[in-house]
């Protein structure tokens, strides 16, 4: 029998003991996955004017990307439970002088914003695509046909999968809930349409895109 799934509050009090440590070493170590984030973002088709939500924007790195492609008219919200990743992103934002982005300390699972947003960006966000009451609070902040891109962890298939114990032990540096890596996707991939996915890192990534159906668009 697979074990029981944690419960979101331990896994988020895991998460926040981890990123309470690594918050002043995050940025160093996330030079090698830089191309995806801009990947990601780029999925997003950005247009200037538009609300993209930051999810789990920890020290708030692609906030300039994130910020640039909706410009001065568009508005930028990130959030974080981590008040020592947050405090980062608060940095970032203040030396920039930005006035749209809004940063807010708060889990995902009790997210609030005063607008629906047009495109949500996942980046390396495991716990929150692992948590039901997370996917489906976040969804409903999103307008219907929203952009949703998702970059982040997972099991090397084939011949490679041999060094899974390496990608899980990786995974658990990060995350409170470390498994569940064959398809980290798949609680956030049926509520989605246009979905559609690729490896990245020979098989130990994914870059994943879809859209928040939107029900007057489908065909009848
Ligand atoms: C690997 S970091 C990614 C940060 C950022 N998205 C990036 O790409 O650099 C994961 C982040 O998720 C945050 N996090 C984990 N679980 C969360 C939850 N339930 N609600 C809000 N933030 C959460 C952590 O505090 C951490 O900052």
């Amino acid at each position: 029998m697979p074990p029981e799934p944690l419960s979101d509050d331990v896994v988020r009090a895991r998460s926040l003991a981890r990123y309470c440590r690594r918050a002043a070493s995050y940025d160093s170590t996330c030079g090698p996955t830089w191309p995806i984030r801009e990947r990601a973002i780029a999925s997003l088709q950005l247009q200037p004017g538009q609300v993209v939500l930051d999810v789990a924007c920890g020290t708030g790195l692609s906030l300039p990307l994130l910020r640039a492609a909706v410009g001065e008219a568009g508005r930028v919200y990130g959030f974080d439970q981590s008040p020592q990743m947050l405090a980062r992103a608060t940095a970032r934002v203040d030396a920039a002088g930005w006035q749209n982005v809004c940063l807010i300390e708060t889990a995902a699972q009790a997210l609030k914003l005063p607008e629906a947003v047009d495109a949500l960006l996942f980046h390396y966000t495991h716990d929150i695509l692992r948590s039901p009451a997370a996917v489906d609070r976040l969804l409903a902040l999103a307008r219907p046909g929203a952009m949703v891109a998702i970059a982040g962890i997972k099991y090397f298939p084939g011949w490679l999968a041999p060094l899974n114990p390496w990608v899980y032990f990786k995974n658990r540096a990060y995350n409170g809930s470390p498994g569940e890596l064959a398809s980290p996707w798949d609680r956030i991939a049926p509520r989605l349409t246009q979905w559609q996915w690729a490896p990245t890192q020979f098989g130990m990534g994914y870059l994943a895109s879809g859209r928040v159906d939107d029900p007057s668009g489908r065909e009848r």
